[in-house]
Parts: C-alpha cells; structure tokens; sequence
C-alpha cells in the first residue's frame, strides 16, 4: 500500500502531532504529514511542523463569517496538498458535513477520555468531577456529532487519589500519543474496515482487522518505545 497521505489539524501545543512526525522518522508509521492546518496563529504545533520540514497553513477561523465557510477553506487547503486522511490532533473545532463529506470516513480524533463518558471539552476535568477511578482516550472517526463517531481503539488509565487536572492530563497524554499512532499504523496498513449501521438510525462501526484495539495500560505501553512521541 502506498503511504498515508495525512493532514494533520491542530489548535494549540502539538504533542500529538509530534508523536506522529516522530513515528514516521523513526519507520514505525508509512505515512506522509502533507499539511499541518492551524485555527491559531503562533501555536506550538505550528513551530514542530516547520522543524520538521512540514507544510503548515493558518486559517483564523474568526476571519470566517460561519463554520462551513471555514470548513470549505480547510477542504480546499488540503486538496490542494494531496491529502487524503485527516487527523483531528487537539482541534478544538467542531466540523460541518461540508468538511466531513469530502473525506467520508477518512477524519481520525484523538479524545483523552473512554466514550462515550466525557466528550466534548475538558474530559480530564469531567474524569475528574465524577470522579471516575479509570479513564483513558480514544481514537476514533469523526461524526457530525460531538466524539460520536465510531471508536477504532481506546487504552484505560488510572485516575490516581490526589490526581489533579495536569497530572491526570499528563498520565493520558503519554497513552494518547502511543494509541493514535498505532490506530494510524493500522490505517496504512489497509486493516481499517467500517460497517454501515446494522438498522436505520444506528451506529456505524469501525474494526481493525485482526487486532484486539480494547487495550490496557500495559498493552499500550508495550506497543512503543517508552519515552517516544513525547
Ligand atoms: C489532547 O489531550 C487531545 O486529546 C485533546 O487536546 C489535547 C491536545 O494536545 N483533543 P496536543 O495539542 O496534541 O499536545
């Protein structure tokens, strides 16, 4: 198979992304990143692209009057580089159909919590306040809804007594980075196949091919090296 073509869609720090530049240089993902994509001006994320020799585009959504106009703007930009798969790493957008219909089942988020508990924003401070003993992420393809869409991998994480936003964060974010690129190693390698929803109304679901993706902790940690992507 051919290397991913990605784009990857970014708003604030990058680590994500990071994590995913990293995997491509060291050969553990066959993938391209063809454009990093900014709502923000000035961001981390952007500065980690540029280093990395990585195209990079700014699109202030404000410069917008309304979120198909941004979106529209987003599509045409990543045409235009030639991509063809779209991660969500840390875009604090929500997406319209005018951006979701041009990469049908083909847009990849990263969200640290296990859905459907605690979507949306701040799902660490959610874990927090209904104080869940294990969290965790997910990575997952994009929907019209709000982290709806279907789950393709989710590693669990433990919420520790005296936990606080950062540390709980931090704990999340290690298991992030190694999740989302191995939910991207299993797209390059043709293993991802989605099944419409079973009845009017339903879910579709996504599966990996001859891959167990209800990883622990301990899984996910031994899938890569320990300190990488971070
Ligand atoms: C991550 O926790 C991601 O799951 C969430 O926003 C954060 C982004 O971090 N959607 P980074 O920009 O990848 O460092």
């Amino acid at each position: 198979m051919p290397p991913l073509d990605l784009g990857v869609l970014i708003s604030g720090r990058g680590s994500n992304l990071q994590a995913i530049l990293d995997a491509i240089a060291a050969g553990r993902l066959d993938a391209r990143v063809r454009l990093v994509l900014s709502n923000r001006p000035g961001v981390e994320g952007l500065a980690r692209a540029e280093r990395a020799g990585v195209p990079t585009c700014v699109l202030p959504h404000k410069d917008f009057p309304d979120r198909d106009g941004f979106d529209a703007a987003a599509v045409a930009a990543l045409r235009e580089a030639g991509v063809t798969w779209v991660v969500l790493a840390g875009f604090m957008r929500l997406l319209t159909t005018t951006f979701l219909d041009a990469f049908p089942h083909r847009v990849v988020n990263i969200h640290p919590s296990l859905l459907p508990s605690f979507p949306g924003v701040d799902a660490q401070q959610q874990a927090l306040d209904h104080g869940v003993r294990i969290t965790g992420c997910t990575v997952h393809l994009v929907d019209a809804g709000t982290d709806t869409g279907p789950i393709l991998a989710q590693a669990a994480v433990p919420v520790l007594d005296g936990d606080d936003h950062d540390t709980l964060a931090a704990r999340i974010l290690v298991q992030e980075h190694a999740l989302l690129v191995r939910a991207l190693s299993w797209i390059a390698e043709g293993r991802l196949q989605v099944s419409p929803p079973a009845a009017p109304g339903g879910r579709a679901r996504a599966t990996i091919a001859g891959v167990d993706t209800a990883l622990g902790l301990a899984q996910v940690r031994a899938l890569e090296p320990a300190g990488e992507g971070a």
